[in-house]
């Protein structure tokens, strides 16, 4: 299996923004702007409070919806948790798991990355798992290591046949919001790192066939390009998923 083969998933991140009824004017407007466009899978990502419009706005059209963060737990005392459960019975199909800012500003660990992880795959949804590098590792050398590393830690106990659930997004933290994207060549370096772990772990086949997206200041004028290379299958799209032109764009270079 190869590029050719593997399913191309555009992304967007919506972060903390939209309302519920900015959410469904976004999808009554993107929809018809993507009908059709069945060369890639196109999913929003939206915050939990917008996710049953974004639901049913997207209902009969080729949007899926994915949530930003999922809990560990099945359900208990865990005051402001959403479970995976619970997301899956709003009819999400994707979370977004380890995102850097969660990482960042959140106590996200690569362990409590791992746990929502096998959570999400467990309950059915297809988990988005995010790894990058910061700019001081990279600048120290460390990207393949730490890339692999994070990979390695966010699948460990996962099961080969779940695999399919899993997309990695690799998205380099200084190309988070900046501005600066990777170039099309340090994307495809840091995804096939990113798909060399998975082959360290699950074997070639598995690493040939697993989607690896690539996130960091993607937008309308870059997508093509980075969309181009080998390794990147996709993309997870922060800024340039809140416009549904520039959205637009992104996912018609993916087809
Ligand atoms: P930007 O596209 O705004 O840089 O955000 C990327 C991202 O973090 C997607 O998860």
């Amino acid at each position: 299996m190869n590029k050719a083969t593997r399913k191309t998933v555009i992304a967007g991140n919506w972060k903390m923004n939209m309302t519920p009824a900015e959410t469904t004017a976004f999808i009554n407007e993107l929809a018809p702007m993507v009908a059709g466009k069945d060369g890639c899978d196109i999913v929003l990502c939206v915050p939990f409070v917008d996710i049953a419009n974004a639901v049913e706005a997207a209902k009969g059209t080729n949007i899926k919806i994915g949530a930003e963060n999922v809990h560990f737990k099945e359900s208990g005392a865990y005051t402001g948790e959403i479970s995976a459960k619970m997301l899956n019975a709003c009819g999400v199909e994707y979370v977004v798991i380890g995102h850097s800012e969660r990482r960042q500003y959140f106590g996200e660990t690569d362990q409590t990355v791992n746990l929502r992880t096998l959570a999400a795959v467990n309950a059915g949804l297809t988990a988005i798992v995010c790894v990058g590098e910061t700019l001081e590792q990279r600048e120290l050398g460390y990207t393949e290591t730490l890339l692999k590393y994070q990979t390695k830690m966010a699948l460990t106990n996962v099961k080969p046949e779940q695999l399919a659930n899993i997309i990695i997004a690799y998205e380099p933290v200084w190309a988070i919001g900046t501005g600066v994207t990777a170039t099309a060549d340090q994307a495809d370096e840091g995804n096939g790192f990113v798909r060399a772990a998975v082959e360290e772990m699950f074997g070639k086949a598995a690493a040939e066939a697993v989607t690896v997206q690539y996130g960091g200041s993607m937008n309308a004028k870059n997508a093509a390009e980075l969309l181009s290379k080998v390794n990147v299958d996709g993309g997870l799209i922060g800024g340039a998923s809140l416009k549904t032109a520039d959205f637009t764009v992104i996912v018609d270079a993916a087809q």
